[in-house]
Order: structure tokens, then sequence, then C-alpha cells
């Protein structure tokens, strides 16, 4: 029997949006209007490219690194990338969806995102 594969990658894009008058940052913002064009600049690169739906593009709210945004996790790989433009995602996909490299420069500081504690250790 033929099985559907699985997609290859997850890009989750992070589209809270504060509301207007909040102090906190958000990677949807009035402040800067290229946040409020990344995610259809994500999908439309897919789909041009032709791999959408083997990568998937997911909306998400808040991944807990707003002063970094606008932000997006890839998974496989938990590679968490920062600050976005357009211009940025569209090598993500080119060099990390397609070519396989993580584009390091665009990562997240390695003091922003620490090595994760195993709920395990902490479970009640
Ligand atoms: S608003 Fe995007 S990480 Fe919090």
């Amino acid at each position: 029997m033929m099985s559907i594969p699985q997609p290859a990658f997850f890009m989750f894009k992070c589209q809270q949006s504060a509301p207007p008058g909040m102090p906190k940052p958000s990677c949807v913002s009035e402040s800067n209007p290229e946040s409020k064009e990344l995610m259809q600049h994500l999908s439309m690169t897919l789909m041009q490219k032709g791999i959408i739906g083997n990568v998937q593009p997911i909306q998400t709210g808040c991944l807990g690194r707003c002063l970094q945004g606008p932000v997006m996790m890839v998974e496989p790989g938990h590679v968490m990338y920062v600050q976005l433009t357009k211009e940025k995602i569209t090598r993500i996909i080119d060099e990390h969806i397609i070519g396989g490299n993580v584009v390091e420069e665009y990562v997240i500081p390695e003091q922003m995102w620490g090595e994760p504690i195993d709920p395990a250790s902490q479970a009640k």
C-alpha cells in the first residue's frame, strides 16, 4: 500500500500581533509594516518553488522570543530564525530547506536559546 509522505519540514511562523499600545513587542506589528507580509511571502515562495505541501508553513502564536521578532521555527532541527525580513525568508528556503544548510547568521544567539530541559527531570 502506498503511504502518504509526511512533510519534510514544518515552518512555524509566529503571527502574534500585540494590541496597539501594548508595551511588549510582537512578531507582527504596525511599527514594522513588512512584518505583516512575511507569512504570505513564506507561503508564496514555497508555492513558486513547487515545494509547498512537502514543506508546510504553519501560523503560530507567540513562540516566546518576542524581543527577537519576527521569528520562525523550522522543524526538524528546532532551528529558531529571528529578525526576519522577506529577503531572509527567501534565503532560508533556498539555503536551508532546499540546500540543506542552516543559515547560521539568522539563527537566534545561543544565549537566547539554551539547551532544553528534559521534562522528565521536572515532572511532579
Ligand atoms: S510574539 Fe512572536 S515570539 Fe512572541
